[in-house]
């Protein structure tokens, strides 16, 4: 009588600690989220170093236009003969059929407070020859220099990438601000001078400002970096405060990091731009877990009492 009572007691026990097991295993991500650190995942690195070795068979940025069917606002009336700067014969465009444009390749620049690895890719309105409006490609070189940084300040810092040939530098800069333990991009600001080898058809000495105001993106944690693989597509307009769009700069394989420590080697712990909801996930699984553990505790009660009720007031 008392041992088969024991018995039903050890059982619904057991039965109870295989559930548990089994909802702690079985919930999803609850294999610690944001635990990698110092590397960008290990794909990034074979992405980036394949990349790399196409980017050589490609060398410089290529570019492919689509004329709009826009009437032409400034008739320009270039009739010298078209200059030849100190470039060599246009040995590199030798298709000219509609190929896709390459994808950008991932760079990294380390500018001690701040460590930045992306690809990125221009998509913007130009003017050509005829004064039309014209769509434009373009990749930012994975081999552009880290130029100039400012990193003193407390809560503004940027740094500022160059490339492209000596008389005409190209540039790329990027803001980050820190407020309430946080660090976010404020703006990317961008310099292209249109080259006639990149943009054969773009109206002569045209330089673009690209400016991306941003609206807190690649928004993280101090001491964490940011890490998005996927594109985001982030609008550019001419100034700072204008309304209308010149085009997008699409950036993937994002791992940044600002106020970074003068000693810090790599970047911080990643916080993902997607791992956002696996953060409720711990304190749910945590929370079934408790309710599993209480439902146990009761149990082992309800089994003692009845075993005392049942043996210890009879013998005594
Ligand atoms: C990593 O790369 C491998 C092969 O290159 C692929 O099978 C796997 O799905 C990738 N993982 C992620 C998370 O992208
Ligand atoms: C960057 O790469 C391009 C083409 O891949 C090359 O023409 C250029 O010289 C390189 N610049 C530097 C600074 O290495
Ligand atoms: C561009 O301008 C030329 C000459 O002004 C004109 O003939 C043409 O229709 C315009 N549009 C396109 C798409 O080329
Ligand atoms: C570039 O932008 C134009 C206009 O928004 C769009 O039609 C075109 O498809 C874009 N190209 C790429 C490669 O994104
Ligand atoms: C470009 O400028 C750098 C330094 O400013 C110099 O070392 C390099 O030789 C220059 N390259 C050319 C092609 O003039
Ligand atoms: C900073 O955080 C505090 C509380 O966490 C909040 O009240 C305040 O609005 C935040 N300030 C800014 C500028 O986000
Ligand atoms: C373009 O710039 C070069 C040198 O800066 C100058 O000699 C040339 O006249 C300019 N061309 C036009 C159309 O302004
Ligand atoms: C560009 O995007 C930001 C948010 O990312 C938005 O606030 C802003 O209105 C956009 N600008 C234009 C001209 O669409
Ligand atoms: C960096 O320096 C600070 C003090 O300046 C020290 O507390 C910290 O441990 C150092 N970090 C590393 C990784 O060396
Ligand atoms: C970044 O550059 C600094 C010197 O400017 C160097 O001390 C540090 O080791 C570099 N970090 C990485 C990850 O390359």
């Amino acid at each position: 009588m008392f041992a088969s009572k024991l018995l039903l007691c050890s059982a619904l026990l057991m039965l109870n600690g295989a559930v548990l097991s089994q909802t702690l295993i079985g919930l999803p991500g609850f294999k610690t989220p944001e635990t990698t650190s110092e590397h960008p995942s290990t794909n990034s690195t074979t992405a980036s170093t394949s990349t790399t070795t196409t980017s050589t068979t490609t060398e410089k940025p290529i570019t492919t236009s689509s004329t709009s069917t826009i009437p032409p606002t400034t008739p320009t009336t270039s009739t010298e003969p078209p200059k030849t700067t100190t470039t060599p014969a246009p040995a590199p465009t030798t298709t000219h059929a509609p190929q896709p444009f390459p994808a950008p390749s991932v760079g990294t620049w380390n500018a001690s407070c701040i460590m930045l690895q992306m690809a990125a890719q221009l998509n913007f309105t130009y003017e050509d020859k005829n004064g039309n409006l014209t769509h434009g490609l373009y990749n930012i070189p994975s081999n552009a220099t880290v130029e100039d940084k400012e990193c003193d300040r407390p809560t503004i810092q940027n740094v500022h990438l160059i490339w492209g040939p000596n008389t005409s530098k190209q540039s790329l800069l990027m803001y980050f601000d820190k407020k309430n333990d946080t660090t976010v991009l404020s703006s990317i600001q961008i310099h292209l001078t249109l080259l006639a080898e990149d943009f054969p058809d773009a109206k002569e000495n045209q330089t673009l400002q690209l400016i991306h105001r941003s609206d807190g993106e690649f928004k993280t944690p101090e001491k964490m970096s940011y890490h998005c693989t996927r594109v985001q597509k982030l609008n550019l307009t001419e100034t700072i405060d204008a309304k209308e769009l010149i085009g997008w700069i699409s950036v993937s394989q994002v791992q940044v990091e600002a106020f970074r420590a003068t000693n810090a080697t790599g970047f911080s712990t990643v916080h993902d731009c997607d791992s956002s909801e696996t953060s409720d996930v711990v304190p749910i699984a945590v929370g079934i877990a408790l309710a599993a553990l209480i439902l146990v505790v009761l149990i082992s009660y309800l089994c003692a009492r009845r075993r005392s009720t049942s043996r210890g007031y009879m013998s005594f």
